[in-house]
């Protein structure tokens, strides 16, 4: 998969801002918090028991491997999760010395 944001013709774009550990991020209304990451380079975003990394795998809600935390809220899949305006997204760790 690479990194892009393809645009649909004739489709108004709304703009829209989050930030992830921090970073503020632009994407577009209607996509995904994998959508925004992707599209802004990142292809991992979470660390896995062995400290391997993770980001999208499936795409569709059945691996959770794209977890991140959102306003908060831990174990939010980002491949599932419409990214709104003003989110604040916190990658997370399943790696021992990173229990957080
Ligand atoms: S990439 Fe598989 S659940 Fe998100």
């Amino acid at each position: 998969m690479s990194p892009r944001l393809a645009r649909a013709a004739g489709r108004r774009e709304v703009p829209l801002r989050i930030t992830v550990d921090g970073e503020p991020l632009t994407g577009i209304e209607g996509q995904t918090i994998a959508g925004v990451l992707l599209a802004s380079g990142r292809r991992a975003w979470r660390e896995g028991p062995s400290g391997s990394p993770r980001g999208v795998f499936c795409g569709i809600g059945a691996c959770f491997d794209c977890l991140v935390t959102v306003n908060g809220v831990r174990d939010v899949r980002a491949c599932a999760r419409r990214a709104r305006d003003g989110d604040t997204i916190g990658t997370q760790s399943r790696a021992p010395q990173d229990a957080r």
